[in-house]
């Protein structure tokens, strides 16, 4: 995160410079209304999470994330409570571990945390600044907005579960208050959102990452507008003037498609904004974002363009950038970051809602059924800062291959790097729950991300809706939804871009019938009576190989990467950290077997679940999932150097070292320690 200061507000200045100069703004111009959504999101607290997934919450409610309270001082001594301890000026770390716990408190229902969530809420809003500030930051000049925005994304998250109590309407007075600032602060010269020579602020994150702003000022126009809709689109207006503009960064012309490794470091400088990870993650709705209050439709599709140039150029098979801060190239000892890897999730949940493209969903799995878990002990009381395509080792490295992560960067421990994934990598799997169902229409309700998570609700039109649902997805492809619905309505299931044509639908045991969905958002639709239903929704998939860089391939199956897998040895040592309860600890992960090996592709085949699987809690660790692909391997050449496993041996230097044999590959998030770009050998 500690890329040098002024250098980086310098070149988000440079940035503003090159692209808003040809601007001509016509605040008149624009309406006060929002464009639709494809789907539109529900309430946090109307959908909870089942069998695995509710395991993995509640696994990190007695994990790390909910003890962070409890002891760690950037959340438990935050100076946004009353406290001294910050990472960091941008005073971040309390509201980002707030943008996580609301909705795993929620989703869970869990007293502990909410109770958390609550004293810290009442904290913060009861020492609201008298001009309407909220935070620690006392000293005009050197406030900066940014830290607010993970702040109000959680606390729209807040309301939204509150619905109807003193809280709510507190938080939500609160929010006018701030709002009505942030307004005649943005009039007055942009202060705290774009640096001043009076005001000296590091700018590159606010303007980096208005969106997320802007997502929580059109939340509060749709759920409580109040007398301050001028007052929300002026902020809209007057964030997208001076906000990094993603929309035309992603363009032939400019857009980086190399390795920026081999980029002049005055360009990579200059655009540094636009290939930090994170930002590039939470960039990806930006588009999306300002076409809803623009009203052009046409900046929505540089989120098209956004997410597939990020994959296609800087992509890990996990579904995630590769970015040890900055984007690089494609080579598999490159890592991607858990805050990026969170933040891609909430943005393609965002999209799939908004735009309604199903690829953003398909992508959304693989990211919260691979590159997510796989950054995680199984436990949830460690992560690691960066994940590495290949990683067949987990340590202190001798020496880092990243661009800005150092050599403790890809262990697993408290806060290996640097403290801001310990507070944000929260918020991951609990709002992949909270936007897995969706409104469609007058009288529809989805699953929009396939999984084990149910939902009460009602339709737009009011049909009283309740879900649930009994599935052991995605390690099996099935799923039986018990629906009770007070009268008809559409119910809508997802159907996933891997699924084949054997996939089928069948409503009350009766017989099975052929998914037919619509093009853009591959939802089936299903009409449901009033009264009690039940569907079985089954589908198939095939193993998918993918080509990568130098004669290397990726493996699918359903929305898993399978990765060869070598036997993991754990060991631990203390993270030292004060009053840090016992499960607070530092990993080293050893090989137990070989890693070195090269596959032949055509001997894949699937071993699929057992008809009476079940699954191991916690599931995200090594043989844990039912599931697996055969293939078969040999060993060949190739040492770790400085303490990682360098790029394979091109094609010409893999011979051999002893006969071919049989292995397991398993999915990715459960190995650790994993080899996912793999080198294809011939051994027929
Ligand atoms: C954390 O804050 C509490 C309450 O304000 C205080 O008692 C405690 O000494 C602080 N701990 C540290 C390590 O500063
Ligand atoms: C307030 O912040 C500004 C800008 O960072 C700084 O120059 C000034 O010294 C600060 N004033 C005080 C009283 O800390
Ligand atoms: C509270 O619930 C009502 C009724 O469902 C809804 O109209 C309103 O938008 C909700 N308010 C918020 C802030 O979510
Ligand atoms: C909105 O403005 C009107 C007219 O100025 C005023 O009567 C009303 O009380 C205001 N409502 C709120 C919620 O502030
Ligand atoms: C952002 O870039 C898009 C595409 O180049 C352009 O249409 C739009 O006007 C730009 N917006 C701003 C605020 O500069
Ligand atoms: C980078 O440096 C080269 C060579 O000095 C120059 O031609 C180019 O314009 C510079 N680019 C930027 C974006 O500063
Ligand atoms: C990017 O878009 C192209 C053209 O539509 C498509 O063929 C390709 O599969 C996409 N790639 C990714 C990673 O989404
Ligand atoms: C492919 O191999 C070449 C030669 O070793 C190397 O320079 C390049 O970085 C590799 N590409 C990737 C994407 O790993
Ligand atoms: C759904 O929510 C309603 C209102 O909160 C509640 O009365 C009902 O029991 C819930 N139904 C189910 C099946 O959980
Ligand atoms: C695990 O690693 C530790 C530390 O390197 C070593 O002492 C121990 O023998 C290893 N255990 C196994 C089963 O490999
Ligand atoms: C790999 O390591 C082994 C054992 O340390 C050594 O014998 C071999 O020469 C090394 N191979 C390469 C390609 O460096």
């Amino acid at each position: 995160m500690m890329w040098s200061r002024s250098s980086a507000t310098h070149v988000a200045r440079g940035i503003a410079a090159l692209l808003g100069s040809s601007l001509i703004f016509h605040l008149a111009e624009c309406s006060s209304s929002l464009l639709p959504r494809v789907l539109e999101p529900l309430p946090l607290g109307s959908i909870s999470a089942e069998g695995w997934l509710h395991d993995q919450l509640q696994l990190m409610s007695d994990g790390l994330a909910g003890h962070e309270h409890d002891f760690y001082l950037y959340v438990s001594n935050s100076s946004w409570l009353g406290g001294t301890y910050e990472y960091s000026e941008l005073n971040e770390g309390f509201p980002y571990w707030f943008n996580g716990l609301v909705p795993l408190a929620y989703t869970l229902n869990d007293e502990r945390l909410k109770t958390q969530v609550l004293e810290s809420v009442d904290y913060v809003i009861s020492h609201q600044q008298a001009d309407g500030w909220l935070g620690p930051e006392t000293n005009v000049s050197a406030r900066n907005i940014w830290a607010r925005f993970p702040f109000f994304l959680g606390l729209t998250q807040l309301v939204e579960a509150e619905n109807g109590t003193d809280v709510a309407t507190r938080v939500l007075d609160s929010m006018h208050t701030f709002v009505n600032l942030l307004y005649s602060m943005l009039e007055d010269d942009l202060r705290g959102y774009v640096s001043q020579t009076s005001a000296p602020i590091d700018d590159l994150w606010p303007r980096a990452r208005a969106a997320d702003m802007i997502v929580s000022l059109q939340w509060l126009y749709e759920h409580d507008p109040r007398n301050d809709t001028n007052v929300l689109f002026g902020c809209m207006d007057l964030l997208y003037e001076k906000a990094s503009n993603w929309s035309s960064w992603y363009a032939d012309d400019l857009y980086i498609k190399g390795d920026l490794d081999d980029v002049p470091l005055n360009i990579t400088d200059y655009y540094y904004a636009y290939e930090h990870g994170v930002n590039v993650g939470q960039g990806y709705k930006f588009g999306a974002v300002v076409s809803r209050f623009t009203g052009d439709e046409s900046i929505a599709d540089s989120s098209r363009t956004a997410v597939n140039w990020t994959l296609t150029y800087h992509g890990q098979p996990s579904g995630v950038m590769i970015a040890d801060e900055r984007l690089s190239g494609l080579s598999p000892v490159r890592g991607v970051e858990l805050c990026a890897v969170v933040e891609s999730l909430y943005s393609l949940n965002y999209l799939y809602q908004t735009l309604g493209d199903s690829g953003f969903a398909d992508n959304a799995e693989r990211v919260a059924y691979n590159a997510l878990p796989v950054m995680l002990v199984p436990n949830w009381w460690a992560h690691q800062y960066v994940a590495q395509t290949n990683q067949p080792v987990s340590h202190t490295l001798t020496q880092s291959p990243f661009y800005n992560v150092d050599d403790e960067g890809q262990h697993f421990g408290l806060a290996p790097n640097y403290p801001c994934c310990t507070v944000n990598h929260p918020q991951g799997y609990p709002k992949f729950v909270s936007n897995s169902y969706v409104r469609v229409g007058d009288n529809g309700i989805a699953q929009a991300l396939l999984g084990p998570t149910s939902v009460n609700t009602t339709t737009n039109s009011g049909v009283a809706v309740s879900v649930s649902v009994d599935s052991l997805y995605p390690f099996v492809y099935e799923l039986t939804y018990t629906v009770q619905a007070s009268d008809a309505f559409d119910f809508y299931v997802r159907v996933p871009g891997w699924a084949t044509g054997a996939s089928f639908i069948s409503i009350n045991s009766g017989p099975s019938a052929a998914l037919e969905t619509d093009s853009g958002t591959s939802l089936h639709h299903i009409s449901v009576g009033k009264g009690q239903t039940t569907i079985y929704y089954s589908l198939t998939g095939e193993i998918r190989v993918a080509d990568r860089a130098n004669d290397t391939v990726s493996i699918y199956h359903g929305p898993f990467l399978y990765t060869i897998a070598p036997g993991e040895n754990y060991t631990t040592y203390s993270s030292n950290y004060p009053d840090a309860p016992a499960g607070a600890e530092e990993y080293n992960i050893y090989p137990t077997s070989t890693w070195a090996l090269a596959i032949d592709p055509s001997t894949l085949e699937y071993n699929a679940p057992s008809s009476d699987a079940t699954l191991p809690n916690p599931i995200w660790s090594l043989n844990a999932p039912p599931v697996s692909i055969s293939a078969t391997v040999c060993e060949i050449a190739w040492n770790l150097t400085y303490g990682y496993a360098p790029n394979p041996p091109l094609k010409g230097d893999r011979d051999c070292i002893g006969d071919s044999f049989q292995t397991k590959l398993v999915p990715y998030g459960s190995a650790k320690l994993h080899i996912a770009e793999i080198p294809t050998v011939d051994l027929s």
